[in-house]
């Protein structure tokens, strides 16, 4: 069963307040998701696997490590993922960034694909798919169908605000796969909302409301 992580570190939770405030505008909105997506990428790669290494000290040969296992792939869930990928790329710099594009129609909340494009090593990467919002669950399963589809076999889920009802469906769909949760929110509301939530992280993201 996948494992579920909420993030309780101090500056996660602050950072996130200001995110959620409906007053904080697009820049800083933009710059704290970014902000957090390090802090959890931080958390999120704890049990990377390492190797021993020597290196040459300007004092001495030294016994190392350095990190070994497989390469990572950080797939946003489009639009508002995006607003994630920087923020984990500036830890892991090395990581190839595939894209899965779906929206919710509205009127049903069912997620609707349009655009995919992967690392083409898919089957030899560990992958962290990004989204903020995990509400529904609807689009978060269908971006990791998507990319279990096309080859993928390690994959981890982060997202900053998370409803209850997301994460029972991620964890009965895909329990293979751990989810990183900045924040457990109460409820859906009607609209498929998360309540209290931070309203709609592609508008916030990119000021298109
Ligand atoms: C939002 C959000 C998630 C999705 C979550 O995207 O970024 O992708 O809703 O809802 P769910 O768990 O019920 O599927 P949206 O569809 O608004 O598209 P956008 O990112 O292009 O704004
Ligand atoms: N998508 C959002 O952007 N916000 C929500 O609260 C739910 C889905």
């Amino acid at each position: 069963m996948g494992k579920v992580y909420v993030f309780d570190h101090p500056l996660i939770q602050h950072k996130l307040t200001i995110i959620r405030d409906k007053e904080t505008g697009t820049k800083e909105f933009r710059e704290l998701v970014d902000e957090v997506a390090t802090l959890m990428a931080f958390e999120i790669t704890r049990d990377m696997p390492l190797q021993d290494v020597q290196v040459q000290t300007p004092v001495c040969e030294a016994n190392a490590k350095t990190l070994a296992g497989k390469k990572l792939g950080v797939v946003p869930i489009l639009r508002a993922g995006i607003g994630m990928v920087d923020g984990i790329l500036n830890l892991i710099p090395a990581a190839k960034v595939g894209h899965v594009g779906l929206y919710r129609d509205p009127e049903t909340l069912t997620p609707v694909e349009y655009y995919v494009k992967l690392p083409s090593d898919v089957e030899e990467r560990d992958f962290i798919v990004v989204d903020p919002m995990l509400a529904t669950g609807g689009s978060a399963v269908e971006a990791i169908h998507s990319l279990k589809k096309r080859g993928a076999t390690s994959i981890k889920f982060m997202c900053l605000v998370a409803a209850p009802e997301g994460v029972e469906v991620m964890k009965e769909i895909h329990p293979d796969v751990d989810i990183y949760i900045a924040a457990l929110d109460e409820k859906l509301n009607e609209k498929g909302y998360i309540v209290p939530g931070l309203g709609d992280a592609g508008d916030r993201l990119f000021g298109t409301k």
